[in-house]
């Protein structure tokens, strides 16, 4: 396959394709990359075997590892689940990119900074053990990838967000909740003790361009934030209400980590040391509006 220049494409392949994530970094790099998307209708990351053909017949230079049990709820409950899809269905990935010869780009996340004490985001060097299954098996793939393929590039990524964009799918998001709130005329409670680097989606998307030629690590892969996650949504609010007093929707909830505050901020030193930066989380927001004119628009009035 050719790009618009006529030369021809690199290929890449990215799993979780019709997920939040993997719907839109193949949206958004379709004309430059010739992208095979593996979806759970075409390929179970559980099963070794099909995970190796896979790969071995899209042959693609980068793979984009993007397939989770993503709700940490779930991983939660069903703990066996998670494991098999993601620490096995990482490994699987691992093994097949080792055979081809391909780079590998797997999906972390900030709930590995769970456990951290302090009010200091997280290093990578310095991780604390993670509280929950989701976390666990994160960190679990990330030691097991590393240990396959050391050129591997593993990103923990924070919470995202997104409009609903031309009909790719959204997960429970910062952004949805509190637009869906405001539809509804419905109250949304958010924790007072919660701080976390909540992220555009598409910023994170753009990045992974860059993310493919990194040295093989682990980085942190967000934007950093100074406001709690009940303080974030009042800004919000009031960029997308613009001027009209709303912030009666948002209840604080002060009991939820009120003994141990939850802290998965991430130090993103290593990755500004790579020339990529994240804008804070406030920033974030007003450049997603800025560059989203077609949702702004509907909302404001
Ligand atoms: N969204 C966030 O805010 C966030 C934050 C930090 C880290 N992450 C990580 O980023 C990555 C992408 O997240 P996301 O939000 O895009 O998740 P998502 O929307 O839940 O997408 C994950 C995809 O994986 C697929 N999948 C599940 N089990 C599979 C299996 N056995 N074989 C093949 N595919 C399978 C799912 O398909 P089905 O639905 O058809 O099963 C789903 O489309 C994940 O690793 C996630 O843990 C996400």
């Amino acid at each position: 396959m050719e790009n618009e220049e006529g030369d021809n494409m690199e290929r890449w392949m990215v799993t979780g394709a019709n997920g939040f994530l993997g719907s839109r970094i193949t949206e958004y790099y379709q004309d430059k990359y010739e992208i095979t998307g593996a979806n759970h209708g075409n390929l179970d990351i559980t099963d070794e075997g099909a995970v190796t053909s896979f790969v071995k017949k899209a042959r693609p230079r980068l793979v984009i590892h993007c397939a989770a049990i993503s709700n940490t709820g779930t991983c939660q409950e069903n703990p066996g689940l998670s494991e098999a899809v993601n620490v096995k269905g990482a490994v699987n990935l691992a093994r097949a990119c080792r055979e081809t010869g391909s780079c590998l780009i797997f999906m972390s996340s900030d709930q590995i900074y769970a456990g951290n004490r302090t009010m200091e985001p997280g290093k990578e060097e310095n991780t604390p053990e993670p509280v929950n299954v989701y976390g666990l098996h994160k960190r679990q793939a990330e030691d097991e990838i590393m240990a396959i393929l050391p050129e591997a590039v593993c990103l923990r990524l924070p919470w995202m967000y997104d409009f609903p964009w031309r009909g790719l799918k959204s997960n429970s998001n910062l952004l949805g909740n509190l637009l869906k709130s405001l539809i509804h005329n419905r109250p949304l409670t958010l924790p007072v003790y919660d701080y976390r680097g909540i992220t555009w989606a598409m910023e994170v998307v753009k990045h992974v361009e860059a993310a493919g030629a990194l040295p093989g690590g682990v980085y942190n892969f967000g934007g950093g934030n100074t406001l709690s996650t009940y303080e974030t949504a009042g800004k919000v609010l009031a960029m997308v209400t613009e001027g009209e007093d709303r912030s009666g929707l948002l209840i604080p909830d002060r009991e939820r980590y009120a003994g141990q505050p939850r802290n998965l901020l991430m130090d993103t030193e290593k990755i500004r040391g790579f020339g990529i930066i994240f804008p804070d989380t406030v920033e974030g927001f007003q450049r997603c509006f800025e560059e989203s004119p077609e949702y702004m628009l509907g909302l404001i009035r």
